[in-house]
Protein backbone atom coordinates (compact mmCIF):
# COMPACT_ATOMS: atom_id res chain seq x y z
CA UNK A 1 0.00 0.00 0.00
CA UNK A 2 0.99 3.53 -0.60
CA UNK A 3 3.56 4.66 2.55
CA UNK A 4 1.07 7.44 3.33
CA UNK A 5 -1.70 6.50 2.98
CA UNK A 6 -0.65 3.45 5.29
CA UNK A 7 0.58 5.62 7.87
CA UNK A 8 -2.71 8.18 7.67
CA UNK A 9 -4.19 4.73 8.72
CA UNK A 10 -0.98 3.71 11.39
CA UNK A 11 -1.48 7.12 13.09
CA UNK A 12 -5.33 7.73 13.11
CA UNK A 13 -5.13 10.27 10.82
CA UNK A 14 -8.82 10.81 8.66
CA UNK A 15 -8.51 9.40 4.94
CA UNK A 16 -9.74 11.51 2.36
CA UNK A 17 -12.06 10.54 -0.70
CA UNK A 18 -8.93 10.03 -2.74
CA UNK A 19 -7.30 7.91 -0.32
CA UNK A 20 -10.25 5.49 -0.38
CA UNK A 21 -10.56 5.88 -4.13
CA UNK A 22 -6.80 4.74 -4.41
CA UNK A 23 -7.37 1.63 -2.22
CA UNK A 24 -9.93 0.65 -4.25
CA UNK A 25 -8.27 0.76 -7.32
CA UNK A 26 -5.43 -0.50 -5.50
CA UNK A 27 -4.50 -4.57 -5.97
CA UNK A 28 -2.17 -5.21 -2.88
CA UNK A 29 -4.90 -6.01 -0.46
CA UNK A 30 -2.73 -7.84 2.17
CA UNK A 31 -1.12 -4.82 3.50
CA UNK A 32 -5.13 -3.42 3.76
CA UNK A 33 -6.47 -6.72 5.53
CA UNK A 34 -3.79 -7.09 7.85
CA UNK A 35 -4.12 -3.21 9.07
CA UNK A 36 -7.99 -3.75 8.99
CA UNK A 37 -7.56 -6.81 10.72
CA UNK A 38 -5.39 -4.93 13.86
CA UNK A 39 -8.13 -2.46 14.03
CA UNK A 40 -10.41 -5.08 14.41
CA UNK A 41 -8.85 -7.09 17.24
CA UNK A 42 -8.13 -3.92 19.06
CA UNK A 43 -11.85 -2.70 18.78
CA UNK A 44 -14.02 -5.51 18.78
CA UNK A 45 -11.32 -8.50 19.42
CA UNK A 46 -10.48 -11.70 17.28
CA UNK A 47 -14.13 -13.14 18.28
CA UNK A 48 -17.00 -13.62 15.73
CA UNK A 49 -20.81 -13.85 16.71
CA UNK A 50 -23.54 -15.78 15.64
CA UNK A 51 -26.84 -14.13 14.36
CA UNK A 52 -29.09 -17.08 13.26
CA UNK A 53 -31.22 -15.69 10.80
CA UNK A 54 -34.51 -17.07 10.47
CA UNK A 55 -36.15 -16.19 6.76
CA UNK A 56 -39.53 -16.84 7.97
CA UNK A 57 -41.64 -15.61 4.88
CA UNK A 58 -41.25 -14.79 1.23
CA UNK A 59 -44.26 -12.65 0.95
CA UNK A 60 -43.60 -9.25 -0.17
CA UNK A 61 -45.25 -6.13 -1.36
CA UNK A 62 -41.97 -4.71 -2.50
CA UNK A 63 -40.72 -4.71 -6.40
CA UNK A 64 -37.16 -4.37 -6.38
CA UNK A 65 -35.99 -4.84 -9.36
CA UNK A 66 -32.88 -7.04 -8.29
CA UNK A 67 -34.81 -9.58 -5.98
CA UNK A 68 -35.61 -13.25 -6.27
CA UNK A 69 -38.66 -12.93 -4.10
CA UNK A 70 -40.29 -9.46 -5.23
CA UNK A 71 -43.86 -9.17 -5.71
CA UNK A 72 -43.84 -9.12 -9.26
CA UNK A 73 -41.80 -12.65 -9.48
CA UNK A 74 -45.16 -15.25 -10.24
CA UNK A 75 -42.13 -17.85 -10.33
CA UNK A 76 -41.68 -17.68 -6.64
CA UNK A 77 -43.84 -19.88 -4.60
CA UNK A 78 -44.87 -17.98 -1.57
CA UNK A 79 -44.81 -19.30 2.23
CA UNK A 80 -45.01 -18.19 5.35
CA UNK A 81 -44.23 -20.12 8.63
CA UNK A 82 -46.33 -20.26 11.82
CA UNK A 83 -45.05 -18.11 14.56
CA UNK A 84 -44.78 -21.45 16.82
CA UNK A 85 -42.63 -22.80 13.94
CA UNK A 86 -40.45 -19.35 14.28
CA UNK A 87 -40.31 -19.74 18.22
CA UNK A 88 -39.33 -23.01 18.18
CA UNK A 89 -36.38 -22.65 15.57
CA UNK A 90 -35.45 -19.68 17.88
CA UNK A 91 -35.24 -22.05 20.63
CA UNK A 92 -32.82 -24.13 19.08
CA UNK A 93 -30.49 -21.06 18.64
CA UNK A 94 -31.25 -20.53 22.01
CA UNK A 95 -29.99 -24.12 23.29
CA UNK A 96 -27.36 -24.01 21.13
CA UNK A 97 -25.87 -21.12 22.37
CA UNK A 98 -26.50 -18.41 19.53
CA UNK A 99 -26.81 -15.21 20.97
CA UNK A 100 -28.73 -13.74 18.91
CA UNK A 101 -31.05 -14.65 16.20
CA UNK A 102 -32.29 -12.40 13.12
CA UNK A 103 -35.89 -12.15 11.64
CA UNK A 104 -36.07 -11.30 8.44
CA UNK A 105 -39.02 -11.70 5.77
CA UNK A 106 -40.43 -10.09 2.91
CA UNK A 107 -41.80 -6.10 3.90
CA UNK A 108 -45.27 -6.46 4.51
CA UNK A 109 -47.38 -3.68 6.48
CA UNK A 110 -50.97 -5.08 7.32
CA UNK A 111 -52.10 -5.06 10.87
CA UNK A 112 -51.86 -9.16 10.92
CA UNK A 113 -48.29 -8.83 10.44
CA UNK A 114 -47.83 -6.28 12.45
CA UNK A 115 -49.45 -8.36 15.44
CA UNK A 116 -48.19 -11.27 13.86
CA UNK A 117 -44.48 -9.64 14.95
CA UNK A 118 -44.98 -8.52 18.10
CA UNK A 119 -46.95 -11.84 19.23
CA UNK A 120 -43.71 -13.99 17.87
CA UNK A 121 -40.78 -11.62 19.27
CA UNK A 122 -42.95 -11.58 22.58
CA UNK A 123 -43.11 -15.81 22.65
CA UNK A 124 -39.43 -15.79 22.00
CA UNK A 125 -38.50 -13.51 24.93
CA UNK A 126 -40.59 -15.98 26.66
CA UNK A 127 -38.56 -19.32 25.69
CA UNK A 128 -35.12 -17.96 26.41
CA UNK A 129 -35.97 -15.59 29.68
CA UNK A 130 -35.11 -12.93 27.92
CA UNK A 131 -32.03 -13.76 26.99
CA UNK A 132 -32.10 -14.56 23.30
CA UNK A 133 -31.13 -11.12 21.47
CA UNK A 134 -34.14 -10.10 18.78
CA UNK A 135 -32.77 -8.39 15.67
CA UNK A 136 -35.48 -7.94 12.49
CA UNK A 137 -35.50 -7.09 9.29
CA UNK A 138 -38.56 -6.21 8.24
CA UNK A 139 -38.49 -3.49 5.87
CA UNK A 140 -40.11 -0.32 5.84
CA UNK A 141 -42.76 0.24 8.44
CA UNK A 142 -44.36 3.49 10.25
CA UNK A 143 -43.25 4.94 13.16
CA UNK A 144 -45.16 3.23 15.62
CA UNK A 145 -44.67 -0.11 14.83
CA UNK A 146 -41.35 0.38 14.77
CA UNK A 147 -41.91 1.37 18.59
CA UNK A 148 -44.27 -1.31 19.02
CA UNK A 149 -41.89 -3.92 18.18
CA UNK A 150 -38.74 -2.43 20.71
CA UNK A 151 -41.02 -2.35 23.39
CA UNK A 152 -41.86 -6.07 22.57
CA UNK A 153 -38.27 -7.09 22.73
CA UNK A 154 -36.26 -6.65 19.75
CA UNK A 155 -33.17 -4.40 20.05
CA UNK A 156 -31.23 -4.52 16.81
CA UNK A 157 -32.93 -3.63 13.17
CA UNK A 158 -31.38 -4.48 10.37
CA UNK A 159 -32.37 -1.96 7.01
CA UNK A 160 -29.97 -1.45 4.10
CA UNK A 161 -29.65 1.48 2.01
CA UNK A 162 -28.72 -0.89 -0.83
CA UNK A 163 -26.85 2.34 -2.48
CA UNK A 164 -25.60 6.11 -0.95
CA UNK A 165 -26.83 7.20 -4.74
CA UNK A 166 -29.78 8.60 -4.79
CA UNK A 167 -30.10 8.56 -8.52
CA UNK A 168 -28.85 4.59 -8.84
CA UNK A 169 -31.63 3.67 -6.44
CA UNK A 170 -34.33 5.03 -8.61
CA UNK A 171 -32.84 3.26 -10.93
CA UNK A 172 -32.48 -0.44 -9.29
CA UNK A 173 -36.31 0.55 -8.00
CA UNK A 174 -40.12 1.16 -9.02
CA UNK A 175 -40.93 4.88 -8.88
CA UNK A 176 -42.83 3.97 -6.17
CA UNK A 177 -39.54 2.76 -3.49
CA UNK A 178 -38.61 6.22 -2.09
CA UNK A 179 -35.21 6.55 -1.06
CA UNK A 180 -35.94 9.42 1.27
CA UNK A 181 -38.57 7.46 3.01
CA UNK A 182 -35.79 4.51 3.71
CA UNK A 183 -33.53 7.19 4.73
CA UNK A 184 -36.37 8.42 7.32
CA UNK A 185 -37.30 4.99 8.64
CA UNK A 186 -33.50 4.78 9.21
CA UNK A 187 -33.45 8.01 11.22
CA UNK A 188 -36.69 6.77 12.93
CA UNK A 189 -34.82 3.68 14.22
CA UNK A 190 -31.90 5.42 15.77
CA UNK A 191 -34.51 7.82 17.40
CA UNK A 192 -36.32 4.90 19.14
CA UNK A 193 -33.37 3.50 20.34
CA UNK A 194 -32.93 0.51 17.98
CA UNK A 195 -28.75 -0.66 17.11
CA UNK A 196 -29.23 -0.11 13.44
CA UNK A 197 -27.50 -1.30 10.85
CA UNK A 198 -27.45 -0.56 7.23
CA UNK A 199 -25.91 -1.81 4.06
CA UNK A 200 -25.13 -1.60 0.26
CA UNK A 201 -25.03 -3.52 -3.13
CA UNK A 202 -21.21 -3.96 -4.57
CA UNK A 203 -21.31 -4.28 -7.91
CA UNK A 204 -24.50 -3.06 -9.13
CA UNK A 205 -25.18 -2.08 -12.93
CA UNK A 206 -24.44 1.79 -13.31
CA UNK A 207 -22.56 1.47 -9.91
CA UNK A 208 -18.93 3.08 -9.91
CA UNK A 209 -15.83 3.31 -7.42
CA UNK A 210 -16.83 6.82 -6.56
CA UNK A 211 -20.55 5.65 -5.25
CA UNK A 212 -18.47 3.09 -3.11
CA UNK A 213 -16.61 5.77 -1.54
CA UNK A 214 -20.00 7.82 -0.89
CA UNK A 215 -21.46 4.55 0.27
CA UNK A 216 -18.92 4.52 3.74
CA UNK A 217 -18.74 8.34 4.16
CA UNK A 218 -22.45 7.72 4.41
CA UNK A 219 -22.15 4.95 6.70
CA UNK A 220 -19.97 7.70 9.03
CA UNK A 221 -22.16 10.32 8.60
CA UNK A 222 -25.81 8.47 9.83
CA UNK A 223 -23.35 6.89 12.32
CA UNK A 224 -24.54 3.71 12.07
CA UNK A 225 -23.90 0.49 14.73
CA UNK A 226 -24.08 -2.49 12.21
CA UNK A 227 -23.02 -3.16 8.32
CA UNK A 228 -24.00 -5.82 6.40
CA UNK A 229 -22.76 -5.47 2.69
CA UNK A 230 -22.16 -7.99 0.07
CA UNK A 231 -22.14 -8.20 -3.77
CA UNK A 232 -24.76 -7.79 -6.19
CA UNK A 233 -26.00 -11.30 -7.66
CA UNK A 234 -27.98 -11.90 -10.19
CA UNK A 235 -31.41 -13.14 -9.65
CA UNK A 236 -32.93 -15.31 -12.21
CA UNK A 237 -36.48 -14.04 -13.30
CA UNK A 238 -35.70 -10.02 -12.09
CA UNK A 239 -36.24 -7.14 -14.31
CA UNK A 240 -32.02 -6.60 -13.39
CA UNK A 241 -31.36 -10.12 -14.81
CA UNK A 242 -31.76 -8.65 -18.32
CA UNK A 243 -30.38 -5.55 -17.68
CA UNK A 244 -28.50 -4.01 -20.83
CA UNK A 245 -26.13 -2.19 -19.07
CA UNK A 246 -23.42 -4.63 -17.32
CA UNK A 247 -21.62 -3.76 -14.19
CA UNK A 248 -18.33 -2.03 -14.53
CA UNK A 249 -16.34 -5.25 -12.71
CA UNK A 250 -16.65 -8.79 -12.99
CA UNK A 251 -17.47 -11.62 -9.99
CA UNK A 252 -13.42 -11.80 -9.14
CA UNK A 253 -13.79 -8.08 -9.11
CA UNK A 254 -16.79 -7.94 -7.36
CA UNK A 255 -15.49 -10.00 -4.74
CA UNK A 256 -12.18 -8.27 -4.08
CA UNK A 257 -14.02 -5.13 -3.88
CA UNK A 258 -16.75 -6.49 -1.55
CA UNK A 259 -14.00 -7.35 0.84
CA UNK A 260 -11.85 -3.93 0.73
CA UNK A 261 -15.15 -2.39 1.53
CA UNK A 262 -15.30 -4.38 4.80
CA UNK A 263 -11.64 -3.48 5.63
CA UNK A 264 -12.56 0.11 4.66
CA UNK A 265 -15.87 0.36 6.81
CA UNK A 266 -13.59 -1.61 9.87
CA UNK A 267 -10.79 1.36 9.53
CA UNK A 268 -12.84 4.15 9.47
CA UNK A 269 -15.76 3.42 11.61
CA UNK A 270 -13.87 0.75 14.13
CA UNK A 271 -15.86 0.37 16.83
CA UNK A 272 -19.17 -1.30 14.76
CA UNK A 273 -20.28 -4.61 14.23
CA UNK A 274 -19.40 -6.17 10.56
CA UNK A 275 -21.55 -8.50 9.09
CA UNK A 276 -19.52 -11.44 6.25
CA UNK A 277 -22.44 -12.29 4.41
CA UNK A 278 -23.54 -15.51 2.01
CA UNK A 279 -23.14 -13.21 -0.70
CA UNK A 280 -19.73 -13.62 -0.23
CA UNK A 281 -20.10 -17.18 0.44
CA UNK A 282 -21.71 -17.18 -2.86
CA UNK A 283 -19.11 -15.93 -5.13
CA UNK A 284 -16.13 -17.82 -3.07
CA UNK A 285 -16.45 -21.21 -1.08
CA UNK A 286 -14.81 -19.71 1.81
CA UNK A 287 -15.70 -15.75 1.32
CA UNK A 288 -16.92 -15.59 4.68
CA UNK A 289 -13.95 -16.69 6.29
CA UNK A 290 -12.11 -13.70 4.15
CA UNK A 291 -14.44 -11.54 5.05
CA UNK A 292 -13.05 -12.34 9.13
CA UNK A 293 -10.16 -11.72 7.71
CA UNK A 294 -10.51 -8.42 5.92
CA UNK A 295 -12.21 -7.02 9.42
CA UNK A 296 -15.92 -8.65 9.67
CA UNK A 297 -17.12 -10.05 12.96
CA UNK A 298 -20.14 -11.47 12.40
CA UNK A 299 -21.76 -14.36 10.84
CA UNK A 300 -25.02 -14.76 9.84
CA UNK A 301 -25.94 -18.70 9.94
CA UNK A 302 -29.13 -19.44 7.90
CA UNK A 303 -31.46 -21.52 10.57
CA UNK A 304 -34.22 -21.94 8.44
CA UNK A 305 -35.84 -24.74 8.50
CA UNK A 306 -34.86 -26.73 5.28
CA UNK A 307 -38.09 -27.20 3.61
CA UNK A 308 -38.72 -23.47 3.33
CA UNK A 309 -34.98 -22.57 2.05
CA UNK A 310 -35.97 -23.04 -1.59
CA UNK A 311 -37.91 -20.47 -2.02
CA UNK A 312 -36.00 -17.60 -0.42
CA UNK A 313 -33.74 -16.98 -3.00
CA UNK A 314 -33.15 -12.98 -3.24
CA UNK A 315 -30.38 -14.24 -5.77
CA UNK A 316 -29.47 -17.25 -7.89
CA UNK A 317 -26.75 -19.89 -6.26
CA UNK A 318 -27.43 -18.97 -2.62
CA UNK A 319 -25.23 -21.39 -0.76
CA UNK A 320 -26.33 -24.03 1.90
CA UNK A 321 -30.15 -24.54 0.32
CA UNK A 322 -30.35 -27.97 1.69
CA UNK A 323 -27.86 -28.04 4.82
CA UNK A 324 -29.68 -28.37 7.92
CA UNK A 325 -29.12 -26.03 11.04
CA UNK A 326 -27.29 -29.06 13.01
CA UNK A 327 -24.74 -29.72 10.16
CA UNK A 328 -24.58 -25.81 9.85
CA UNK A 329 -23.05 -25.32 13.25
CA UNK A 330 -20.55 -28.22 12.99
CA UNK A 331 -19.40 -26.82 9.60
CA UNK A 332 -19.33 -23.00 10.92
CA UNK A 333 -17.66 -24.17 14.32
CA UNK A 334 -14.26 -25.63 11.78
CA UNK A 335 -14.50 -22.71 9.38
CA UNK A 336 -14.06 -20.53 12.20
CA UNK A 337 -11.63 -21.83 14.11
CA UNK A 338 -9.86 -22.49 11.00
CA UNK A 339 -9.13 -18.67 10.66
CA UNK A 340 -8.08 -18.41 14.21
CA UNK A 341 -11.07 -16.52 15.53
CA UNK A 342 -12.58 -17.58 18.36
CA UNK A 343 -17.31 -17.66 18.49
CA UNK A 344 -18.99 -15.85 20.93
CA UNK A 345 -21.09 -18.28 22.52
CA UNK A 346 -24.35 -17.21 24.23
CA UNK A 347 -23.29 -13.53 24.30
CA UNK A 348 -25.23 -11.11 22.19
CA UNK A 349 -21.86 -8.83 21.54
CA UNK A 350 -23.72 -5.89 20.76
CA UNK A 351 -21.92 -3.15 18.57
CA UNK A 352 -19.46 -1.25 20.87
CA UNK A 353 -20.00 1.61 18.77
CA UNK A 354 -23.85 1.91 20.26
CA UNK A 355 -22.67 0.99 23.97
CA UNK A 356 -19.97 3.60 23.44
CA UNK A 357 -22.20 6.43 22.61
N1 LIG B 1 -28.06 -9.76 -4.80
C1 LIG B 1 -27.53 -9.42 -3.60
N2 LIG B 1 -28.26 -9.01 -2.56
C2 LIG B 1 -29.60 -8.94 -2.72
N3 LIG B 1 -30.58 -8.57 -1.87
C3 LIG B 1 -31.76 -8.69 -2.50
N4 LIG B 1 -31.57 -9.13 -3.76
C4 LIG B 1 -30.23 -9.29 -3.93
C5 LIG B 1 -29.40 -9.71 -4.99
N5 LIG B 1 -29.90 -10.05 -6.19
C6 LIG B 1 -30.31 -8.03 -0.55
C7 LIG B 1 -30.77 -6.59 -0.43
C8 LIG B 1 -31.76 -6.60 0.71
C9 LIG B 1 -31.34 -7.83 1.46
C10 LIG B 1 -32.40 -8.41 2.33
O1 LIG B 1 -30.99 -8.74 0.44
O2 LIG B 1 -29.64 -5.77 -0.12
O3 LIG B 1 -31.70 -5.45 1.53
FE1 LIG C 1 -37.01 -5.35 -2.02
FE2 LIG C 1 -36.73 -8.12 -1.87
S1 LIG C 1 -38.32 -6.93 -2.86
S2 LIG C 1 -35.29 -6.52 -1.30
Amino acid sequence: MNTIIYNKIKTDEPLDREDIKYILGSSNTKDLFDIAYEIKSKFVKQKVYFRGIVEFSNYCKKDCYYCGIRKGNSGTKRFQMMSEEIIETADWAYKNKYGSIVLQSGEREDKTFIDFIEHTILGIKEISNGELGITLSLGEQDYEVYKKWFFAGAHRYLLRIETSNKDLYSKIHPPDHSFDKRIGCIKSLQEIGYQVGTGVMIGLPNQTIDDLVNDLFFFKDIDIDMIGMGPYLNSENTPMSNDSVQPLWNNEEVYVLSLKMIALARILLKDINIASTTALQALKPFGREMGLKAGANIIMPNITPVEYREDYQLYDDKPCIDEEKELCLGCLDSRISGVDEVIGYGEWGDSPHFINR
